[in-house]
């Protein structure tokens, strides 16, 4: 099992010791050097790549802040809402069954012209409409889904979609329903380490695509989505990242996942190593495969915890948060961390009901919502949390604008 805490790694501090002799470190265990701003060179143009992107022009020597804010957000959900009774025409289930369950009502999920991509770019243009953040501004775009258009990765196509021509860069965080999360903290680390000043993470999934929606215990779960943050560098007092911690453990991943389906590279080599069948049959993935029982013992076991540690880094207590927002999987497991953390139920973010689980773009989605309806005001600290395949999870304590 691995772990990664709100400490940065040292790979960072020691870059910086290079620019700037003078380091500290702030309460969320960043290293940073004094003054608000540094200036350090960073190249993160390519050659051979288009002209505007040639390392001379690169966007990139920017500046290295103390801090990082949320400033903006927004999300996209396909037309199609598919309910619980239209479930129970396609499987033998029920809307009592899926709502006492799951707390699950409805779910969203694409249909016609609508892809990861349209989602994501629509949400992206909002974050960046209420961050008042030109596209061209932007540094850096996140994009955190493990159901790409693409294999190779769609946050390029995101980029282009979005029209950042002088964005330098845009790449993919697999990590299912703790992308988001893991993104932020990514975004943190480019922004306090890096040097960038704007970075724009999305959470996204078509899950639809990856459910098998014969299987009853599995395809009632989830809907498509996709959310956007606009992360900035700011002064240390600004700072909207408190804390984090963050974990994976392979070992568990056998109980959720959507793992490569008979791979035939195992049928080319006969037993004395002679070539048999070459060239190899193109390979397929599996629909999401699940034991739920332990997915949901694992969230209720590890999720207090690591949100618990994530509270610790920031100095701060579960009682002085205003907002408890857990990816959004099952209102029984959101009551019960929310019960072990002693959050009072109007303290707790939830609109699963609408939504289903829609993987990395639950929190992003949930936030968007909460944040456009006046519910969560500028200033406001939340708690939030991701757990799901891999399996992974973390948590990250926030401050909201
Ligand atoms: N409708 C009716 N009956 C059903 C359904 C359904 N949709 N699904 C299962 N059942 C039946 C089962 O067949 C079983 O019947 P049996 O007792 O006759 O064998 C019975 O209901 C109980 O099934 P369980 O699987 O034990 O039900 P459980 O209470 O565990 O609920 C659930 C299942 C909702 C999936 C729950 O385990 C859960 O939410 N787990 C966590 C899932 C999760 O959070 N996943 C995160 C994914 S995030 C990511 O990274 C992709």
């Amino acid at each position: 099992m691995a772990n990664a805490t709100g400490f940065f790694t040292p790979s960072v501090p020691c870059l910086r010791r290079k620019i700037q002799p003078s380091i500290g470190i702030s309460r969320s265990g960043i290293c940073f050097s004094e003054g608000i701003f540094r200036r350090v060179v960073c190249s993160s143009g390519i050659e051979g790549a288009e002209k505007h992107f040639s390392p001379s022009k690169s966007r990139v020597p920017k500046l290295v802040s103390k801090g990082c804010k949320l400033v903006g957000c927004g999300s996209a959900v396909p037309i199609l809402s598919v309910s619980n009774d239209d479930l129970a025409k396609i499987v033998d289930t029920s809307d009592e069954w899926i709502y006492v369950r799951t707390g699950i009502r409805n779910r969203r999920v694409i249909s016609g012209k609508e892809s990861l991509k349209s989602l994501a770019v629509e949400a992206a243009r909002k974050a960046l409409e209420m961050a008042d953040v030109d596209r061209n501004d932007l540094d850096l775009i996140l994009m955190c889904t493990s159901t790409p258009d693409d294999l190779f990765g769609v946050a390029p196509q995101v980029q282009r979609e979005l029209g950042c021509t002088k964005t330098p860069l845009a790449y993919d965080i697999t990590a299912a329903c703790s992308g988001f999360v893991l993104g932020l903290v990514s975004a943190a680390c480019h922004i306090r380490g890096g040097g960038f000043r704007n970075v724009l993470v999305i959470g996204a999934d078509i899950i639809s695509r990856i459910v098998d929606w014969t299987d009853r215990g599995t395809c009632i779960l989830f809907g498509d989505a996709a959310g956007a943050v606009l992360v900035q560098a700011c002064d240390a007092e600004e700072d909207g990242l408190l804390g984090f911690d963050l974990h994976s453990d392979g070992e568990g991943g056998r109980h959720l996942g959507a793992p490569i389906n008979d791979d035939r590279t195992n049928d080319l080599l006969g037993s004395n190593g002679s070539v048999l069948d070459f060239p190899p049959k193109r390979s397929s993935y599996n629909c999401v495969q699940m034991n739920g029982k332990e997915v949901f013992r694992f969230a209720v076991r590890c999720v207090p915890q690591s949100i618990e540690s994530a509270l610790e880094k920031a100095g701060l207590t579960a009682s002085s948060i205003d907002w408890l927002l857990l990816h959004q999987a099952n209102q029984r497991i959101i009551d019960a961390v929310a019960t072990r953390l002693e959050f009072p139920q109007e303290k707790v973010i939830s609109n699963l009901a609408n939504y289903g689980n829609t993987s990395a773009a639950s929190i992003p989605l949930a936030l968007d919502e909460v944040v456009r309806s006046g519910k969560v005001k500028s200033g406001q600290t939340i708690a939030t949390a991701g757990f799901g395949a891999g399996l992974t999870w973390g948590s990250a304590v926030i401050r909201w604008g």
